[in-house]
């Protein structure tokens, strides 16, 4: 055996994971349990077009990670492998709207499915559309599109209202939309007509309980770890964790991976329940790391003094306990002292009040209005996340620790 294949197959053979990408959230799984009944009454529409009979638009909208998505791109497989098989004129392209959020990036990327070798980027909004409908009408060709996000696209009403028409102006092909969104709000913005059109069947998607999440993750553990490395108790303690933060399958994943990093980097061969609260901490501290740097510095500054003062115990303590409750006023006075220390522009009181509001509204710190005879009236300021790792995240930055 060469050295670099022996060496490569010895980690692999230590690696807790069998198939990282299994476990990876891009990952659609050929078995998607809980969302079988959604999966096969979205089929029934759609089955409609291998019958050469007209499908309606559907609309699946639920919260975050309940597996809209996966059962999108399941449904557009599964199309376009029976399409291919039986020689039908279906074809079936995912856009994911976060990318293409106008109609004419979207009715561009159509194109660009019936066209593949050209470049449509530049030309008119309705030539392009012109030359979608030539090909539907030439090849009698059926496009489903998935629009994945859809409440990301500015002007959607047009959009729809476009995609929609064309059925009427070919005389044989077509196209189908699948939206898809996890805004909830988002259907009353449509005007009635897109409203309609879209909307012919919805599905809803509810967020997964403990028991739910505890099945969806025994089977990627099955696809994605050695077997015996993660056991029955660390897979419910996921579960319940993510269960009770929102349902999301999504962060429930994010977590198990981690965990599989963390057990791998420290070479264990086996996953404990401690490996997952040590990978959950890491996945705040990357959390925070990312919506620190995302601040300007003068609003890092006041989020340093609040750490700075839970860390030393000043103002009262907050109901539940190791959270201090802070004036506005004191800790503008350590701010004060900070920035002048660092050389840096010290703000008006009122400008600083800004800053606590905005600091609130990213939620890395919670505030209220004190009621009065607390000191006067005044902002009560307690932090969000642990302050010894907002201390440690932003020494770096003003102290070069
Ligand atoms: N029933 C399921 N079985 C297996 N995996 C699932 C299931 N539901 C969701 N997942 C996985 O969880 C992750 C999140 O699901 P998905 O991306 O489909 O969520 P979503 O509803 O589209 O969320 P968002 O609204 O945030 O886009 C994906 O990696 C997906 O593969
Ligand atoms: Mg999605």
């Amino acid at each position: 055996m060469r050295l670099l294949e022996d060496i490569v197959e010895k980690k692999r053979r230590k690696s807790v994971f069998k198939d990282r990408d299994a476990i990876s959230i891009h990952f659609v799984p050929e078995r998607l349990p809980f969302r079988e009944r959604q999966l096969r009454e979205i089929l029934e529409e759609v089955s409609e077009l291998a019958l050469d009979k007209k499908a309606n638009n559907l609309f699946l909208y639920g919260k975050i990670g309940t597996g809209k998505t996966a059962v999108a791109k399941k449904v557009l497989r599964e199309l376009r492998e029976f399409a291919e098989k039986n020689r039908l004129r279906i074809s079936g392209k995912y856009i994911n709207c976060k990318n293409y959020n106008t109609k004419y990036k979207v009715i561009c990327r159509v194109a660009e499915e019936f066209y593949p070798s050209k470049r449509f980027f530049g030309f008119s909004s309705s030539y392009v559309f012109e030359k979608i409908l030539d090909f539907l009408n030439k090849n009698g060709t059926k496009l489903v599109v998935v629009l994945d996000e859809i409440d990301k696209v500015k002007d959607v009403d047009d959009l729809l209202y476009k995609l929609t028409r064309a059925n009427s102006d070919v005389e044989k092909g077509g196209i189908y939309v699948i939206g898809v969104s996890n805004n909830l709000l988002f259907k009353n913005r449509l005007n009635m007509q897109t409203k309609s059109s879209l909307c012919e069947r919805e599905f809803v998607f509810p967020p997964y309980n403990a028991h739910e999440l505890e099945k969806i993750l025994l089977e990627r553990v099955g696809l994605g770890f050695r077997e015996g490395v993660v056991g029955g108790d660390v897979i419910r303690y996921i579960s319940a964790l993510a269960a009770q933060e929102s349902g999301d399958a999504r962060r429930a994943l994010i977590l198990l991976q981690k965990t599989g990093e963390v057990a791998e980097e420290s070479s264990l061969h086996e996953i404990t329940i401690d490996v997952v609260k040590n990978a959950k901490e890491r996945m705040e501290v990357e959390l925070i790391s990312s919506m620190i740097a995302t601040l300007p510095k003068q609003h890092k500054l006041v989020l340093y003094s609040i750490s700075m003062l839970n860390i030393k115990g000043s103002g009262i303590k907050g109901i539940s306990g190791e959270k201090r409750v802070l004036t506005s006023g004191e800790i503008y006075d350590y701010y004060r002292n900070l920035a002048k220390e660092l050389s840096l522009n010290v703000v008006s009181l009122r400008q600083f009040k800004e800053y606590l509001n905005e600091l609130n509204l990213y939620n890395l710190i919670e505030t209220r209005a004190s009621g009065a005879g607390f000191r006067g009236t005044t902002t009560l300021t307690s932090i969000a996340f642990n302050a010894f790792q907002i201390k440690e995240i932003l020494d770096k930055e003003f102290f070069d620790f």
